[in-house]
């Protein structure tokens, strides 16, 4: 029996999609018939037993495959991990709730077929013909201030760099696969600022629909990776995006000390020592839930026993790093290697790297 060969690879991260995905299958069927095409379904162990309905689908028909990853989380890392996971020609990746047509993946596929010369087919929500459906205002807001952002760091002429929906050849995303950062939501920002020689793309517009099952996934911690993988992208070769996070966040601390301190010793009167024990107990467990939230997002500690044991040990090595922080710092100020702030500043630094490098390792680490 002659066997078409694989012609297309459609890669859908999932979270919560347990009422769209057996529709999307269906239309999926449809707007493809005739070509030689599988679905990579990647889910992050969807509370909602997304995986399994995905599973049962795919002992029906051969050409449903899933990824379900465990105790991970992040739609940029899902995308690559299923893109990765392909042996088609041509890889789309496309949202599972119904907000993007599958009809649309055939022009895609048309606008490669059309000129050798193009790495990608972008479906756009802001080319000519596209349109976001009903959004409120101030998530087109949001949007728009978004993609200015992202052009700024382009330099690239395209409409929508934020789209979550396009097709690219599958050799030049293997070119760039290993220099993906995978922080975040914006796949397709980070394939374009990977690409040292530019990627030739072309726009299809795109009528962004309605979810109308489930809820959408784009938060403030979202917002937040995406700023964050735009840092990664310009300044990442040069301070770790993880450790800049986590000395913002160290900083930040330092002000909640100096609060509680002025709470504690200030106001209620505490003795010196009491209050500085307190604020120190405070910044910490700030710090460490902030970083438990923010900079280990996709490591985080769930529970009471594993935040508990994660506490503990984050306190462990801050106060660790709080006494090498204070002997680097007398020793170059009592050796006159440096004046007070210097020292001080020495102090601050050795006592972050410390904390961050063995926090990642027991506190975060696997
Ligand atoms: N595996 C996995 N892991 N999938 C995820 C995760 C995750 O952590 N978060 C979201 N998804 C899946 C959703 O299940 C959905 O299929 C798709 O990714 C898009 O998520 P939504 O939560 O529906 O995002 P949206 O509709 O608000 O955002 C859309 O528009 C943005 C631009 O405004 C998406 O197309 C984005 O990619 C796009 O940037
Ligand atoms: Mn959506």
């Amino acid at each position: 029996m002659l066997v078409k060969s694989l012609e297309l690879a459609v890669v859908i991260p999932t979270f919560n999609e347990a009422g769209n995905v057996a529709e999307l299958v269906r239309r999926l069927d449809v707007a493809l018939a005739g070509r030689a095409w599988e679905a990579v379904f990647v889910d992050d162990a969807s509370p909602d037993g997304t995986a399994r309905i995905l599973r049962d689908l795919a002992r029906q028909d051969r050409r449903i495959r899933v990824i379900e990853r465990i105790g991970r989380r992040g739609l940029s890392s899902a995308c690559i991990e299923g893109m990765l996971a392909t042996g088609a020609p041509l890889i789309a990746v496309m949202d599972a709730d119904l907000q993007h047509d599958p009809a649309v993946l055939i022009r895609l596929e048309a606008a490669l077929a059309a000129d050798p010369d193009l790495d990608l087919a972008i479906a756009s929500r802001f080319a000519e013909g596209g349109g976001t459906g009903d959004w409120e205002r101030e998530r087109l807001a949001k949007s728009e201030t978004a993609n200015r952002i992202a052009q700024l760091v382009l330099k690239a002429e395209l409409s929508d760099p934020l789209s979550g929906f396009f097709m690219i050849r599958a050799g030049r995303f293997r070119e760039l696969a290993p220099r993906l950062s995978g922080i975040g939501f914006k796949i397709l920002l980070d394939l374009l600022t990977a690409a040292r020689r530019p990627l030739v793309f072309a726009e299809v517009p795109l009528q962004f629909h309605r979810r109308e099952v489930g809820e959408s996934k784009l938060d403030h911690v979202v917002a937040l990776e995406f700023l964050l993988a735009l840092y990664d992208r310009v300044f990442g070769r040069y301070v770790p995006t993880r450790f800049a996070m986590f000395a913002v966040i160290g900083a930040i601390g330092v002000v909640v000390h100096m609060a509680l301190l002025g709470l504690t010793y200030g106001l209620a009167g505490f003795g010196f020592l009491p209050a500085q024990a307190t604020a120190t107990l405070g910044a910490m467990t700030f710090n460490f839930f902030l970083n438990n939230a923010l900079t280990y997002r996709d490591r985080r500690l769930h529970g009471t026993r594993a935040l508990l044991r994660g506490w503990l040990s984050f306190c462990a090595v801050c106060s660790v790093g709080a006494l090498a922080n204070v002997g680097v710092a007398a020793f170059l100020f009592e050796e006159r290697y440096a004046y007070a702030t210097v020292s001080a500043l020495a102090g601050i630094m050795v006592a972050a790297v410390w904390n961050y490098a063995l926090s990642s390792r027991f506190t975060w680490g696997r």
